[in-house]
């Protein structure tokens, strides 16, 4: 009752862990311990990245901002650890990869498909790397369109995801552009840009760079109306995601439209028994209220 359908394959439930939760590759099995019915890993870059200067993330009122600046250990090095998670575990991977011109997209698409994944998500909206590559892919329309074509040309058939920021003046309009040059699915919201803490007593900003994405409880009004916007445009699937940390939550983002929903900050306020806990729930809902399948949710928020 908790499956869903999505390109062409059955998952076991709605929930998945979205990119940038967990940093090291092995470390996702810990989300399908605890339920998810799918994972996103951490976008890869061509070259290895240090990250950003600690501190990278901070807790606030509701939420989280963080800077963490893409680390990871770049293409070479992750095919490698990707290939073998995604052997280990036989369980739907999505690979998340970052570039900031078309062409490295391209190549990280060419090479990611090699190793089968369910799926690959373009990041076209990370918050926190504006210095070294201007503004946010997903800023613009044209370019966000022209790298899916290319990254669709590339992909072999393997889904294409992308990634957009919540920072667009019309996400709607944006969603339709991806899905006319080729995705198969939005993921959407990535984190607010930008928030900022500022330690009273120091008298100065907290993290490293000052300012970073926003995201938890904070930003779940914003992903609401955001995934609303998209599903109006588009007939292609909707990743969810933004401050979901209740079975409710759960609840109003696949009837705002989402077809999978993802749990992010909340595994770190909860842990990854968050995942369980909302299956729990959400059967409980399907019964109280007759559903035959938890699909029959999506987008009825919609109906006239
Ligand atoms: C980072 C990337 C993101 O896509 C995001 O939403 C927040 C942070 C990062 O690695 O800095």
């Amino acid at each position: 009752m908790l499956g869903i359908n999505i390109f062409n394959h059955h998952l076991s439930n709605p929930l998945f862990l979205p990119s940038g939760i967990i940093n090291e590759i092995g470390d996702h099995k810990l989300a399908f311990k605890g339920g998810a019915g799918c994972v996103v890993l951490k976008s890869i870059t061509i070259e290895p990245r240090e990250g950003n200067p600690f501190p990278r993330v901070v807790k606030v009122n509701h939420g989280f901002i963080n800077s963490v600046g893409l680390r990871n250990k770049g293409l070479t090095k992750s095919i490698g650890l990707i290939c073998d998670f995604i052997k280990t575990h036989n369980k739907p991977v999505i690979v998340s990869v970052f570039a900031n011109k078309r062409i490295d997209f391209e190549r990280l698409v060419n090479t990611v498909v090699q190793l089968k994944p369910f799926a690959i998500e373009l990041n076209l909206s990370c918050p926190n790397v504006e210095d070294e590559y201007g503004s946010m892919v997903s800023l613009n329309n044209k370019i966000s369109g022209e790298i899916v074509k290319a990254s669709v040309a590339q992909a072999n058939r393997v889904p294409i995801i992308t990634k957009l920021t919540p920072n667009t003046i019309n996400i709607g309009e944006l969603a339709s552009v991806c899905e006319q040059a080729g995705a198969s699915a939005i993921s959407a919201i990535n984190t607010v840009a930008s928030g900022m803490f500022i330690d009273i007593k120091t008298k100065k900003p907290v993290l490293g760079m000052k300012k970073g994405g926003l995201s938890g409880p904070a930003i779940k009004p914003i992903a609401i109306a955001k995934v609303y916007e998209i599903y109006e445009r588009v007939k292609i699937p909707i990743l969810g995601m933004g401050g979901v940390s209740t079975v409710e939550d759960v609840i109003e983002m696949m009837m705002a439209g989402a077809t999978m929903v993802g749990i992010g900050s909340a595994v770190y306020s909860y842990g990854y028994g968050i995942f369980h806990t909302l299956l729990e729930g959400l059967n409980t809902y399907i019964e109280t209220n007759k559903l035959n399948s938890i699909s029959e949710l999506i987008g009825i928020a919609h109906e006239k």
